[in-house]
């Protein structure tokens, strides 16, 4: 379980989260939708203490951290419970995908290297890139490099796995692959909080929706009421501009998300 209490975060005179509320049961999906600046990357990273809150609380688990008081170890706890996957794959561009994954395993768990290559070696397997331990991220596709990431996230066994916007640097072609992935990890009961804009996906796999704008949630629900029965206006806006946006991009772009999304 995770919650969110009150999460605040200001970049100077901007306050860009104002007070976020918001739990995640053990095993849900929860997707965050919004406008861009909106807050849902700062969000993410609040959670992982890659961003420092100015105040909330923050509980994964039985740990809990209260942001205005928080110290290094807490800090150091707290970010052993995520793990994130970016929209750039953030990969060391100089490692191997193996090393990649590795990486966090031995560096930040203290894993023994083994151990580690070992682990490593079966989360690659599982995203589907048993064949291409050696290679490094230049050599691979974004999709390729995308799952690279979600192989070094699943490998540190965190209490949830952040998604942020994981297929939205992809070409279109690539992304029904990544969905994929992270279809089977949901499958498995991992718990997993993913902002995206693929909405079809979103309906699919999430158990709870959440739509910021501004700094704020402005509506929650299930993917059936914020969907199809969305009751802020501000809601209704921002999906009829998406959809908007999807059904003028490309046709490839509607065949992999239709196909993937309704297959
Ligand atoms: N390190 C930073 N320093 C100053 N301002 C920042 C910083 N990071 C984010 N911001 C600002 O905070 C606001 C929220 O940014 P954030 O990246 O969380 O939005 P987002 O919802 O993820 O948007 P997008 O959909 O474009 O990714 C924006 O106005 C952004 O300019
Ligand atoms: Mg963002």
């Amino acid at each position: 379980m995770i919650r969110l209490s009150q999460i605040s975060k200001s970049f100077g005179e901007v306050q860009v989260l104002k007070g976020i509320d918001l739990t995640v049961k053990t095993g849900e999906v929860v997707a965050i939708l919004g406008p861009s600046g909106s807050g849902k990357t700062t969000l993410l990273r609040c959670v992982n203490y890659l961003e420092r809150p100015d105040d909330g609380v923050i509980t994964i688990g039985d740990f809990s951290v209260r942001c205005r008081e928080v110290g290094k170890r807490d800090i150091h706890q707290l970010r052993q419970k995520s793990a994130m996957v970016f929209q750039h794959y953030n990969l060391f561009k100089h490692k191997t995908a193996l090393e990649n994954v590795m990486e966090g395993l031995v560096v930040v768990r203290k894993t023994p290297v083994d151990d580690a290559k070992k682990r490593s070696i079966e989360f690659l397997k599982k995203v589907g890139l048993g064949d291409k331990l050696d290679s490094y991220p230049s050599q691979l596709s974004g999709g390729q490099q995308q799952r690279v990431g979600i192989a070094r996230a699943l490998a540190l066994n965190p209490e949830i796995i952040l998604f942020d916007e994981p297929t939205s640097a992809l070409d279109p072609e690539l992304v029904g692959e990544v969905l994929e992935v992270i279809r089977e990890i949901a499958k498995e009961g991992i718990t997993m909080l993913i902002v995206t804009h693929e909405m079809g996906f979103a309906k699919e796999i999430a158990n709870h929706v959440l739509f910021m704008d501004g700094g704020n949630v402005v509506e929650e629900g299930s993917p059936d009421d914020i969907f199809n029965n969305p009751k802020e206006e501000r809601t209704r806006q921002f999906l009829q501009r998406l959809s908007r946006e999807v059904s003028t991009h490309s046709s490839i772009n509607l065949v992999a998300t239709g196909d993937e999304n309704h297959g």
